[in-house]
C-alpha cells in the first residue's frame, strides 16, 4: 500500500483535481534553523491568495516551494497535480510564473525589456536567442502594454526604475501563460502612485476568470488587491491563520502575526492597519 492508501501515487485523485498547490505537513530546515514547520495548505484553480507576515516569517521560503525551486525537508508538496520529488522540474517550472527580487537580480542590466519578457516562454533568464517566434514577441508586447510598460520595450532592463522593473517582471511571469502565478513583494520599492497602480492591475487580473491561480506575498494589508479571496498569516515559520480573506484579516490575527496591537480598517475592498 502506498502512503496514499489503496491508490497508487500516480493515479489522479478526483477530489484533488482542482488543486494547484497542495502541501501536507511541510517543514523546511537548514542546519539547526527551522524556516517553515507544519505547513498544510491547499490552493484551488480559482483562488487568489495573499501571504502576510513579518520579516523572516518564511514567506519567500513558502513561495519557493510553490515555485518548485525548493524541496521540503519533511512533508509533501504537489504542484499542478505533480508531486515534488517524483516529477520533472524542467517540465513543471514553465507552468508556474514566479516574480521575485532574486529573479530581478539575475537579469543582466543590458538585456532589452522585450527580451526579458519573451525569454520566459523559453525558460531563459539573461540569454539572448537568435530569434523568437513572431507570435511570442507580439504576446510580450501585449503583456507589456497591459502592465503599462509597452513604451519601455526597447530599453535595457538596467536603465529602468525599481517600479518599472517590477512591472516588467510581472509581464514576464505571465508570458508563458502560467497555471499558477507567484508574486513575492511586487509592490516593494514602489512609490504611492506606483503601488496604487499595481494594486489596481492585480485586482483586474484577480477578477479575470481566465487568470491563473495567484499567490501574492506582502508585508502590508494596504497592498491586498480587491478580488483576492484567501489569506495566510505566517510568523516564525508557522501558520497563524489561513482561509477566506475576510475571516483571516482581523485585528486579533494581524496583531498576533506582527507582534503588536493593531487597528485594522476596511473600506471599499481595501484594508489598512496601524498600531492600536
Ligand atoms: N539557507 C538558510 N540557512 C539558514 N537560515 C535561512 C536560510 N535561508 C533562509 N533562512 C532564514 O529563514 C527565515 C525565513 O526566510 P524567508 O526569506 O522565507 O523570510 P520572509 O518571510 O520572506 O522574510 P522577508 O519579509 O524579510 O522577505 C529567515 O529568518 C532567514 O534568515
Ligand atoms: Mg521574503
Amino acid at each position: 500500500m502506498s502512503e496514499y492508501g489503496e491508490r497508487t501515487a500516480l493515479e489522479p485523485d478526483p477530489d484533488q483535481a482542482d488543486l494547484v498547490i497542495r502541501m501536507d505537513e511541510v517543514s523546511v530546515r537548514r542546519g539547526p534553523t527551522t524556516l517553515l514547520h507544519g505547513v498544510s495548505w491547499s490552493v484551488e484553480l480559482d483562488e487568489r491568495w495573499v501571504i502576510l507576515g513579518p520579516n523572516g516569517a518564511g514567506k519567500t521560503t513558502l513561495l519557493r516551494l510553490a515555485a518548485a525551486e525548493l524541496h521540503p525537508t519533511t512533508g509533501t508538496v504537489a504542484l499542478l497535480g505533480e508531486r515534488l520529488g517524483r516529477t520533472d522540474l524542467f517540465e513543471l517550472r514553465p507552468r508556474i510564473g514566479f516574480c521575485s527580487a532574486a529573479l530581478a537580480a539575475r537579469v543582466p542590466g543590458a538585456e532589452i525589456v522585450r527580451d526579458v519578457v519573451v525569454s520566459a516562454g523559453y525558460g531563459l533568464v539573461g540569454r539572448w536567442r537568435e530569434e523568437y517566434d513572431r507570435s511570442d514577441l507580439a504576446r510580450a508586447d501585449r503583456l507589456l502594454d497591459t502592465i503599462g510598460m509597452w513604451r519601455f520595450a526597447e530599453r535595457p532592463f538596467g536603465t529602468l526604475s525599481e517600479g518599472e522593473r517590477k512591472r516588467v517582471l510581472i509581464a514576464r511571469a505571465l508570458m508563458a501563460d502560467p497555471e499558477l502565478l507567484l508574486l513575492d513583494e511586487p509592490a516593494a520599492g514602489l512609490d504611492l502612485g506606483g503601488r496604487e497602480d499595481l494594486v489596481a492591475r492585480l485586482s483586474t487580473l484577480a477578477e479575470d476568470a481566465d487568470a491563473p491561480a495567484s499567490v501574492l506575498v506582502t508585508h502590508h494589508v494596504e497592498e491586498i488587491p480587491p478580488g483576492y479571496s484567501h489569506a495566510m498569516l505566517l510568523r516564525n515559520g508557522g501558520v497563524v491563520a489561513q482561509g477566506l480573506l475576510s475571516d483571516v484579516i482581523t485585528e486579533q490575527n494581524l496583531s498576533r502575526t506582527f507582534g503588536l496591537p493593531l487597528k485594522v480598517h476596511y473600506e471599499a475592498g481595501r484594508y489598512s492597519a496601524r498600531r492600536a
